[in-house]
């Protein structure tokens, strides 16, 4: 779905970002991005679906820690 109508962003990109760049903050976010930099309508639902990322990487490196290295 699309999070970001003024960048073009899906869930599946900030997703993407989070698991092969680490990105982890809104700060980040916005300068990958550019989430919530122009009308500032996606904050909310950039800042969910970046926490709900953050945390399916965790789970999934506390699962298989040689993820991590590949
Ligand atoms: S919808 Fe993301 S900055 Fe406008």
């Amino acid at each position: 779905m699309y999070v970001c109508l003024c960048h073009g962003v899906t869930d599946t990109d900030i997703r993407r970002l989070v698991r092969i760049e680490g990105v982890s903050t809104m700060r980040e976010l916005r300068q990958e991005l550019g989430v919530a930099s122009q009308c500032g309508k996606c904050g909310r639902c950039a800042k969910e679906v970046l926490r709900e990322a953050v945390n399916e990487a965790r789970d999934e490196q506390a699962l298989c820690p040689g993820l991590a290295a590949a």
